[in-house]
């Protein structure tokens, strides 16, 4: 039994961490915000009829509902089924309304509570319709504003081989206008609009990464040769759950050994041994906010020399990229820094023949030898979606990730390089060094808060090797306590 103390010391520090995040109770996003955006998205389009369409209910009440960011973003309503009409005229809303399932209990035994109008009136300030007007209303609308095109937020896409729910519920609603077309222009405008959080998302943001940071910590102590990636998947939801995370916002990724080297491994079903790397990945949902974080840890607890040198070319060139992120900059600028760290780099360990050597693709064509062990980019936004929106050029109010990688896969030589003369002299060259490496997989990635000062890091989960191995040489008997002051704030804020 290892002592109990140490969870108990390491409560001052989660707290500190939430607290060091800037904690407030003024998270919530208020309808005032909601009504700015619709406001905002109204300003660009200038005239016309807007029909903003929720995610229908899944096919069985037993399959969970997840709204739809676009429709989330500009209502923040989570019912199925719901839609928001507008009106724009001069740039404004003219009118609008928010259609949404009306009260039923007999259906609300099986599928849980609804709002209804009048409560969907009061929990968004946006006056309730029961979506069974929706039809009516549209048509009314379409008429007396002589509209010729319906312009539609969400996923509405008609050529798609299978039809998505937002697509089949626009297409019901338009069935009897042969004149009316369907433009998706308002897509872009709201991507641009999600591009910069307000404060409130931002709040929301580093909450979410809070909890994914709690997370990562109980790995980092729990991690034991001999244990399977599905205990240690099931640490981390346990852990996402009980902060009050609705859900992980995608496939968590525990990958140990050859698994560390598949970008999005998530089967997370194999006994980790002495010598693995675990690459963890994962991401909570809270708020509707997506985390994104990734560590790589030694199972054994310490680096080997191999993964040490592999760990700290990830390390330095996500070092590399962080120093040059600030408003102002472009982020290719930003990856093609974290890119010649890891082409020189890659060199040196003799995984490739010199930075900007080549190899023979299928077709003939010369790919970068860095690209047989960094496929993927450097980072991506976070919002809503684990992928969020996001401006090419930072500015204040951007959320990103980066996350560079080295992987070192098994079937690197049989086939992922083309047979030809020249590849095989390649293959040749870096044999020693590939045998060295192979099965080592290393992700470091954290997320990010542009501000006007520069860049807030909002994941601070050990990194540096020596952090790292510090952590995982703590005890660990079970899940930390629950901290308090977290469960005080999530009950406020309900
Ligand atoms: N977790 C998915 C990604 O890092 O993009
Ligand atoms: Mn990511
Ligand atoms: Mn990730």
């Amino acid at each position: 039994m290892r002592p109990r103390s140490v969870h108990l010391l390491a409560i001052p520090l989660l707290l500190a961490v939430w607290l060091a995040t800037g904690t407030s109770l003024a998270a919530q996003i208020t309808d005032q915000e909601y009504a700015e955006r619709r406001g905002a998205l109204a300003a660009v389009t200038g005239e016309g009829v807007i029909l903003a369409m929720g995610s229908a209910a899944p096919p069985q009440d037993y399959i969970p509902f997840h709204q739809n960011s676009p429709f989330r973003y500009l209502t923040g309503f989570t019912e199925p089924d719901a839609a928001l009409l507008m009106e724009v005229r001069e740039g404004e809303v003219a009118w609008e309304a928010l259609f949404v399932n009306p009260r039923d209990p007999a259906t609300e035994t099986w599928e849980g509570y609804r709002v209804g109008p009048e409560g969907a009136r009061e929990a968004t300030g946006i006056q309730g319709r029961s979506v069974e007007e929706l039809q009516q209303a549209l048509d009314s609308l379409v008429a007396a504003a002589g509209a010729r095109e319906l312009q539609v937020v969400g996923a509405y896409d008609p050529d798609a081989a299978i039809r998505n729910d937002v697509t089949q519920r626009v297409e019901h609603l338009v069935e009897g206008h042969d004149n009316l077309q369907v433009s998706t222009a308002p897509n872009g405008h709201i991507t641009t609009l999600r591009g910069v959080k307000s404060e409130a998302e931002l709040e929301l943001l580093r909450k979410t990464t809070a909890i994914t940071v709690e997370a990562h910590r109980e790995v980092m102590r729990a991690v034991q040769p001999g244990m399977n990636e599905f205990e240690i998947q099931a640490l981390v939801e346990y852990t996402f759950r009980r902060y009050g995370s609705e859900r992980p916002a995608f496939a968590s990724i525990v990958g140990s050994g050859p698994n560390s080297t598949i970008l999005h491994y998530n089967q997370n079903d194999r006994f980790m041994e002495e010598g693995d790397v675990l690459l963890v990945d994962i991401g909570s949902g809270y708020g509707g906010y997506a985390a994104d974080i990734t560590r790589t840890i030694p199972v054994s607890g310490t680096f080997s020399e191999p993964q040490r040198e592999i760990y700290q070319l990830v390390r330095d060139a996500q070092a590399a990229a962080e120093e040059l992120a600030e408003p102002g900059v472009h982020f290719g600028q930003i990856a093609q820094a974290a890119a010649e760290v890891l082409a020189r780099g890659l060199a040196e360990l003799g995984l490739i023949e010199s930075p900007d050597a080549t190899y023979e693709g299928e077709d003939g064509q010369e790919i970068p030898q860095l690209r047989l062990f960094y496929m993927h980019g450097l980072g991506h936004g976070i919002g809503l979606d684990v992928h969020d929106p996001w401006p090419p050029v930072l500015e204040p109010g951007v959320a990103f990730t980066i996350e560079p990688g080295v992987y070192v896969r098994r079937n690197l030589f049989d086939e992922v390089i083309p047979d030809t003369p020249r590849n095989r002299a390649l293959m040749e060259a870096i044999r020693p060094a590939y045998e060295r490496y192979e099965n080592i997989g290393v992700r470091i990635e954290d997320d990010y808060i542009v501000t006007e000062e520069g860049l807030e890091r909002i994941s601070p989960v050990p990194r540096e090797v020596d952090e790292i191995e510090a952590l995982m040489a703590e005890p660990w008997d079970g899940p930390a306590p629950r901290n308090q002051e977290w469960v005080e704030w999530y009950r406020l804020m309900k």
